[in-house]
């Protein structure tokens, strides 16, 4: 009997033995369409999708440029940097092209709008990236007005102007993504001067304003809010506040002031969420402000004096 029972939960062992290596390789198998599907998947989210993004020949327009290239999209630079535009489109390779534009000029905006028409038949993606710091000057008494007219011109103005000149070409298609680059500093008073910080208070407002009207084409428009990263952006105003440093020093400060320890903002976090944003992972979001900044913005912690330094 106890034979009988041991043969028989060998056998049922055995038999499950195979039924679950059997499962195991069907699972396997099945593992494996899903991984390669997934690794196609994500590098083609924006496959046939062509895209213009201003400011691109540096920073996070460019790390943005190489990830929706690698992502299976086309890509206009537009950029008023002439030669690193060029070399920037250069380096990634036959599906970036360049263009030269300044932002501040709308017959330059329409016309890398409809250079991406002529080189490519369509847009689908415009990403309003392109902006400046300003000077570093803290207090609002201190405020050169003709300087707040030129950040605004650039980083308010700039993003109307791309928004509705894309706005031209997507309409009549009824579908369209628009992006554009805000910043903590428009979640947030405090973080940036004055200046600045205004122009990206406002930039996440005309995203709002905009998705109001564009929804009814089927045209999605979203921001994206990245925390301090080290780009020329931002390390060429810090140079200046801290003339002794050099430039890993800056760096380190830049990316110290982070609150996710083991991690750093880096311009490939913002290309990856502008991938997302731009592809139809994305299809249902609109008017949003994807912030990301480790949770800079979510929270301020309350010092206490110790008990002990109380009695
Ligand atoms: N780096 C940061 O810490 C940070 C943080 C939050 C938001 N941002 C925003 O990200 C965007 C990109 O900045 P970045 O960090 O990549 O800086 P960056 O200096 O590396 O790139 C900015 C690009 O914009 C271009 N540009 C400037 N004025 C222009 C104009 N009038 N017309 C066309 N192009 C113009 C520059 O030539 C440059 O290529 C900006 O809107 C900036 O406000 C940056």
């Amino acid at each position: 009997m106890a034979l009988f029972l041991q043969k028989a939960l060998l056998r049922n062992t055995s038999r499950r033995s195979v039924l679950m290596l059997k499962d195991w390789n069907s699972s396997r198998e099945r593992n494996k369409g899903r991984q390669l599907s997934t690794e196609a998947g994500s590098c083609s989210k924006l496959a046939g999708k062509v895209a213009v993004i201003t400011g691109a020949a540096s920073g996070i327009g460019r790390a943005t440029a190489s990830e929706f290239i690698r992502n299976g999209a086309r890509v206009v630079i537009a950029d008023v940097q002439r030669q690193l535009g060029e070399e920037t489109a250069k380096e990634l390779g036959p599906n970036a092209a360049f263009i030269s534009c300044d932002v501040t000029q709308e017959s330059e905006i329409s016309a890398a709008i409809d250079f991406a028409i002529s080189e490519h038949g369509r847009l689908d993606i415009m990403y309003n990236n392109a902006g400046i710091s300003g000077s570093v000057v803290f207090s609002i008494t201190d405020l050169d007005l003709s300087e707040f007219d030129k950040i605004m011109n650039i980083n308010v103005r700039g993003v109307v102007a791309g928004i509705k000149h894309a706005a031209r070409v997507m309409i009549p298609r009824r579908t369209g993504c628009i992006l554009c680059t805000a910043s903590i500093t428009g979640i947030m008073g405090g973080l940036s001067p004055h200046a600045y910080s205004i122009s990206k208070f406002a930039t996440a407002g005309v995203v709002k304003s905009a998705a109001s009207e564009l929804c009814k084409y089927g045209i999605r428009v979203n921001c994206i809010s990245p925390f301090a990263i080290p780009t020329p952006f931002s390390t060429d105003p810090m140079s200046v506040l801290y003339p002794g440093l050099d430039e890993s020093g800056v760096v380190e400060i830049i990316q110290g002031a982070g609150v996710l320890k083991g991690a750093n903002c880096e311009p490939v976090d913002i290309a990856k969420a502008a991938v997302y944003l731009a592809s139809d992972d994305a299809k249902y979001v609109s008017g949003h402000n994807l912030v990301v900044d480790g949770g800079f913005t979510v929270f301020k912690s309350i010092q206490f004096p110790p008990p002990d330094q109380m009695k």
